[in-house]
């Protein structure tokens, strides 16, 4: 933090990245309208389509911001056609590269549904679920896994015989991330919608895997310093579609990095798509908050994506933040924030395409700021 406050790095990335990310910025600078800004938001470029331009994924301004900043804002990084020597994700660096430079171990990703969000199965728009169903936290281990760089090819006379990536997971790695998970749980007000357990569930495949077993193993030595939280397991198969039938049983859940990648698309849908979900990768010293839906390079340019989840991803980094540094007065614009996107989900301002509407991207994120500007500073 300086004078000006808190630094915000900030890197809009590939495709709709920008389009959301401007919106997100919208909704900041309308939140500190009225008063000194508490926080400092500064633009780095990045990515598959500036290193498609460039030849470099991000400058070393970018990166020193990033490690310097007190949180950072992310848009989507990837493009199609956009890949390293390697073959790896250009733009990777900012994405998974942060993961593990800032040691950003758990990622953390709310399912809510909000009244006046439609959600859609069989590509109708259906209430199956309504929000008394739907509010949990998806905790998924962020450093390793199958995520591990302990991958590569076996290439013999030029030509690859076997490719093989190793699932890593170890004691510190299990241990922090299901620690965070009980965390969530204790500090979440309500729990599961269900039955207001406190519960965490560890969603794995440990009737096969033995990283899994050991994941278990750590998972009810931590849990049973928790007295008051349930412990569950789920195996990740059969919790798809206990996810899906039942989501108001969940309140945590808890999963390694693979995993929980794929649980949290599909969680997404219960919250109304990929358009509402967000993510923080939060370290000890850093973290960093996106939307998790990506670049979307089919709507590049069109002003047509659904902006909430960039929205909720800057209410997660404001609470975030603003607990971390005990400070009261950005914890309440984060509740602000959360207030003013319930106020306009509910009178069914999400209208963009995702929701079968045509609100433009900019004009929800204008709803929003209006919002805003009716509460209270
Ligand atoms: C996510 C994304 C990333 C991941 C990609 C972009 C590397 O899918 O944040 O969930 O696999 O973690
Ligand atoms: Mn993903």
């Amino acid at each position: 933090m300086t004078a000006a406050g808190y630094e915000i790095a900030v890197f809009p990335g590939d495709g709709t990245g920008p389009e959301v990310v401007r919106e997100g910025l919208k909704v900041l600078a309308a939140l500190a309208e009225g008063g000194p800004a508490p926080w400092r938001t500064t633009e780095y470029p990045g990515g598959g389509q500036y290193y498609l331009r460039t030849g470099r994924e991000w400058e070393p301004e970018g990166e020193a911001a990033a490690h310097r900043a007190d949180a950072i804002l992310l848009g989507a990084v990837g493009w199609p056609g956009a890949t390293l020597p390697n073959g790896d994700l250009a733009g990777r660096a900012l994405v998974l590269g942060l993961r593990e430079g800032l040691d950003l171990f758990a990622n953390v990703r709310p399912c809510r549904l909000y009244p006046g969000v439609r959600h859609r199965i069989s590509g109708e728009y259906r209430t199956v679920w309504t929000p008394e169903h739907v509010d949990l936290t998806i905790v998924r281990e962020n450093t390793e896994g199958l995520y591990t760089p302990a991958r590569g090819r076996l290439r013999r006379g030029g030509e690859t015989e076997v490719a093989v990536d190793t699932r890593v997971i170890t004691r510190k790695g299990a241990e922090r991330v299901i620690r965070y998970a009980f965390e969530t749980a204790r500090q979440r007000g309500r729990g599961a919608p269900e039955d207001g357990a406190k519960r965490v569930t560890c969603v794995d495949k440990a009737n096969v895997l033995e990283g899994c077993r050991f994941f278990r193993e750590i998972f009810e030595k931590v849990g049973a310093e928790y007295p008051g939280i349930e412990r569950e397991y789920a195996y990740v198969d059969a919790f798809t579609q206990w996810l899906v039938r039942n989501p108001e049983h969940y309140d945590v859940v808890v999963a390694t990095n693979m995993m929980g990648d794929i649980v949290t698309d599909l969680a997404s849908v219960l919250q109304g798509g990929m358009g509402f979900a967000s993510g923080g990768n939060i370290g000890t010293e850093h973290g960093m908050f996106e939307p998790v839906h990506g670049s979307a390079p089919k709507y590049a340019g069109k002003n047509q994506v659904n902006p909430f989840a960039t929205f909720f991803a800057v209410e997660q980094m404001l609470r975030w933040l603003g607990n971390r540094r005990a400070d009261a007065a950005v914890v309440a614009q984060a509740d602000r924030l959360e207030r003013a996107i319930a106020l306009v989900l509910a009178a069914g301002g999400s209208g963009t395409y995702d929701q079968g509407g045509q609100t433009s991207t900019s004009a929800a994120g204008d709803r929003v700021a209006e919002a805003i500007r009716g509460l209270p500073r």
